[in-house]
């Protein structure tokens, strides 16, 4: 079983959100593969962002690129068919935040979206036992949800290779994606452990001088210099 190739998606949450179709523009014109859209309801999470109507604004404003739509949202089912319509790829959720995780993931599915599922630090991962076959992206959180900023926790790597053996077992083609103090200086270490889809926030878009406009292309450059280097 080949991997997915590596995909590095840019988290939105450290964008300047008064200039966002530009920031997003810019992103991708740096190289990142995805945007990372999370969405939080000051409920499941102690924050609250942005939502579908935003995700709709950036298909308009011309974004192409597949959007990856976090969910940390409580309840979850009502909003699923709002993102879809708006244009999101990947719908994924926290099994926590849903009553009926079979349910939503075929819910997602239905609606012409990718499905995942979002397993917090915390969080055992059995709940993939019964679902796998309903599963396109797993991601792991390697911070607690809620915020921008904060340090990878190292445990994330243990669960990571526990998760690339139950991809690799299932034979089905899985996004392994990791969220939460993604760096250059970690990169490599998180794909050795068997991601394959990135996600970074301050790191890329607390890296940048504000008039350049490729200013996001070094640290980018820089994230794809060290997954050349991983060895597994
Ligand atoms: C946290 C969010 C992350 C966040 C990551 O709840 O899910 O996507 O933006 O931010 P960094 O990359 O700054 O840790
Ligand atoms: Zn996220």
């Amino acid at each position: 079983m080949t991997r997915q190739t590596d995909a590095i998606s840019a988290s939105i949450l450290s964008a300047n959100f008064a200039r966002l179709g530009e920031e997003v523009d810019h992103v991708l014109a740096s190289g990142a593969d995805f945007v990372h859209f999370d969405v939080m309801d000051n409920h499941y999470v102690p924050n609250l962002t942005i939502g579908p109507m935003v995700c709709e604004a950036l298909r308009k404003h011309g974004v192409t690129a597949p959007i990856d739509v976090h969910l940390m949202v409580k309840p979850v089912d009502r909003i699923v068919p709002d993102f879809a319509q708006a244009g999101a790829t990947y719908i994924t959720f926290h099994p926590e935040a849903s009553e009926h995780v079979d349910r939503t993931l075929q819910l997602i599915k239905n609606e012409g979206c990718k499905a995942g599922l979002v397993f917090n630090p915390a969080t055992p991962l059995s709940i993939l036992e019964y679902v796998i076959d309903k599963v396109d992206m797993i991601l792991l959180m390697s911070v607690n949800p809620g915020f921008g900023g904060q340090s990878f926790i190292p445990t994330a790597l243990t669960k990571l290779r526990q998760v690339r053996q139950i991809i690799d077992a299932s034979g089905r083609e899985i996004r392994l994606e990791v969220d939460g103090g993604v760096k250059a200086s970690n990169i490599r270490e998180i794909k050795e452990a068997g991601a394959d889809t990135f996600v970074a926030g301050s790191a890329i878009f607390g890296a940048a001088n504000a008039n350049d406009p490729q200013r996001y292309n070094t640290i980018v450059q820089q994230f794809r210099a060290q997954l050349a280097e991983a060895r597994f």
